[in-house]
């Protein structure tokens, strides 16, 4: 008999034709567009050889164990895998397959996008003017903050953080530096003119911080109240990587103290937020609905990827984007 897929989303249309087209597997296929509820995730998976999920399934113990003995590949179609339980894959000999490099372009975009959206205070601008408020031109009206000789810290400068830093570049005139914080040097930092430094300096030079790092245990709620007192006042925080990265009940109590110029977010916790969150409420506080790499090129582009991924996964074949799968052998 041949493999089975369950996919819990439908693709883009030309990786979910991909997928449909390949007669060698059977696809069970969650059509409702709508993230699959939790108990139709565990009734659906059982037996299943392969799953090609998305950021919003939770792949834990749970779902490995409904799944059962079958299962020989989940693949994600997104870069981060922190809903992945990836010891309970390994445990089960379960390889993992993600989407790296193929958003990095859009997502380094979409953190440009929010860096000059906080610091030119574009929300607030179009509020003003939808809202009949904006009167007239003034010299002190509605100023921003300009990125010339500015620094600007990049924590994590992995793929995305890199593509990131080499876009704000040119905003930063001759005077402006690019710090960042790595646990390890990076070799492209060299060509980008930016210096490793030690966390709680890019927290004290920082007049714009980016978070481009990945999600894990080391990473969780790095930023905190105690990290929020330590940057400098007026400092522009954009977060495109994980919402849980950021301790957001401190966040908010950081922003009504004043200590943060303003925030541009991509992610938060949960997805989406409660409409009354205080979050919501601060006029400098700019969210958008995790699109990072929501560009129709690059969602096909990981569509495909999560496709190969899971078709390799159940034909026997080694990943094209395996995650450690050097460790989970
Ligand atoms: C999006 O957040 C992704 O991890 O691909
Ligand atoms: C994610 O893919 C990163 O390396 O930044």
């Amino acid at each position: 008999t041949n493999p089975k897929v369950l996919l819990t989303r439908t693709l883009p249309p030309a990786s979910q034709n991909i997928l449909e087209n390949s007669s060698d597997i059977e696809l069970f296929h969650w059509k409702d567009d709508t993230v699959i509820p939790r108990h139709e995730l565990l009734r659906r998976v059982s037996g299943v050889n392969g799953i090609l999920c998305m950021l919003t399934e939770k792949i834990d113990a749970e779902v490995l164990d409904a799944a059962g003995p079958s299962l020989k590949v989940v693949s994600t179609m997104s870069v981060g895998y922190d809903h992945v339980d990836i010891n309970e894959l390994r445990k089960r000999n379960i390889s993992l397959g993600y989407t790296p490099e193929v958003l990095t372009e859009a997502t380094a975009d979409l953190t440009v996008l929010l860096v000059l959206a906080s610091t030119r205070r574009l929300r607030e601008g179009i509020k003003t003017v939808e809202n009949g408020e904006w009167s007239d031109w003034s010299p002190t009206g509605m100023l921003g903050t300009q990125l010339t000789n500015k620094t600007i810290g990049i924590v994590g400068l992995g793929r995305i953080g890199e593509a990131t830093a080499f876009r704000l570049k040119p905003f930063l005139g001759t005077d402006g530096k690019i710090i960042y914080y790595s646990p390890t040097e990076k070799k492209r930092s060299v060509i980008l003119g930016a210096k490793r430094v030690e966390f709680d300096s890019l927290l004290e030079k920082s007049d714009i911080i980016c978070i481009c790092c990945s999600l894990n245990e080391k990473t969780k709620e790095m930023f905190n109240y105690s990290v929020f007192k330590k940057m400098k006042k007026n400092v522009i925080l954009v977060n495109t990587a994980r919402g849980s990265i950021i301790k957001q009940d401190d966040l908010v109590r950081a922003l009504s103290e004043g200590l943060i110029g303003a925030v541009g977010l991509d992610v938060t916790t949960p997805e989406p937020l409660d409409r009354n969150h205080p979050l919501l409420k601060f006029p400098n506080v700019t969210i958008v609905p995790h699109t990072g790499s929501a560009t129709l090129e690059t969602r096909t582009l990981m569509g495909n990827l999560a496709v190969e991924n899971v078709l390799c996964g159940v034909r026997g074949l080694s990943l094209p984007n395996a995650v450690c799968s050097e460790t989970l052998k």
